[in-house]
């Protein structure tokens, strides 16, 4: 079986858990992706740091573009926009498929990175910038790319909806709460992201580009964040038989595209107030399909993972068969293999 070596920028809590999966389950990878997939290299900050998956020492380094340029494909999940744009760009230009996570740089730099993905051949995906686990990124470009997609919103930050069950719930301080989300993993390094909605208003960003065939920027998503709910605002929505959710919003507006961001109050008997936790939803509404639910963990390492390994195995399939892609017959080729405890 021919090798793919797989480079890994980051190893904290997303990074950490793919790094885990890549080491224990290679042998289903290898069977499912037609190649095997080897993690070459793991770029971090700390190579001494304490992180949640124990790797080999000699895979753990401080230099990125040594990791890059070992690898035949790039998985990005460091964060932030520099220096990780040049290192993306390293990789693409190189004619390299990466995946990431950054949710914030594809919000910013979507465009560029896309047209270097382009003119090298390189994959560009990111199924895990958007919604976690959630399936998203590839329904809203593949699955409705027939289709005419009219609006979508949704829960699509999870540490904001965590934070808003918790007060709603339990009656929970605002920063008691936080504190919670950021010890399991669902908060970016730098909350502020979170709780002012820069990281949902980047979701909403790389969802509309899809959705809308057009280039959005954080820029473009009108955004107001949680920090000034507070604990009576909770208490009285839920007292008038609503709850605070912090909605993302993309819909068709005359000749253009409205993006928005912001805390909503929702009837307690209406669907999105039912999901709970670090849950994400997104509703998609399309001129054929009609009305979509996408519903599942938003946030969190394990979940998060999930998305990015699913875009690795795709984009190694694509390798392993050619770059035109799979023929429909070669993934009922491939062997069924069962994954436990994955
Ligand atoms: N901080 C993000 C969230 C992580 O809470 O939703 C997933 O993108």
């Amino acid at each position: 079986t021919p090798v793919l070596k797989v480079g890994l920028l980051g190893a904290g809590t997303v990074g950490s858990q793919v790094a885990r999966v890549l080491l224990n389950h290679a042998h289903e990878l290898a069977l499912r992706s037609g190649v095997c997939l080897e993690l070459s290299g793991v770029a971090v900050r700390n190579p001494q740091a304490p992180r949640d998956t124990e790797l080999p020492a000699q895979l753990l380094t401080t230099d990125a573009d040594a990791v890059i340029d070992a690898a035949d494909v790039v998985v990005e999940l460091t964060g932030g926009i520099e220096p990780t744009r040049t290192r993306v760009l390293r990789a693409l230009n190189a004619g390299k498929s990466v995946i990431t996570g950054n949710k914030a740089l594809l919000a910013e730099h979507g465009r560029e990175l896309h047209d270097a993905a382009a003119a090298s051949g390189a994959q560009l995906s990111y199924e895990a910038a958007v919604a976690g686990a959630i399936p998203i990124v590839r329904p809203m470009r593949d699955s409705l790319a027939g289709d005419r997609v009219n609006r979508f919103l949704g829960i699509m930050n999870g540490t904001t909806n965590f934070i808003l069950d918790q007060m709603d719930t339990t009656g929970a301080a605002f920063d008691d709460a936080l504190a919670q989300a950021q010890e399991l993993g669902y908060a970016e390094a730098d909350p502020t992201a979170d709780v002012e909605g820069h990281d949902a208003a980047a979701k909403a960003a790389v969802l509309a580009s899809l959705a809308f065939h057009s280039t959005y920027t954080i820029a473009d998503v009108h955004c107001v964040g949680i920090t000034g709910i507070t604990a009576q605002d909770v208490a009285a929505a839920r007292e008038a038989g609503y709850v605070i959710k912090l909605l993302s919003v993309g819909e068709r507006c005359g000749d253009g595209v409205n993006l928005r961001v912001n805390p909503v109050m929702i009837p307690r008997d209406h669907v999105l107030a039912g999901v709970h936790g670090a849950y994400n939803a997104v509703f998609v509404e399309a001129a054929n399909a009609g009305s979509l639910m996408f519903y599942g963990q938003g946030a969190g390492g394990h979940p998060t993972a999930s998305a990015v390994l699913g875009d690795l195995v795709s984009a190694a399939r694509a390798i392993a068969l050619g770059a035109q892609g799979i023929p429909l017959d070669a993934y009922a080729a491939l062997p069924a293999v069962s994954m436990d405890d994955a």
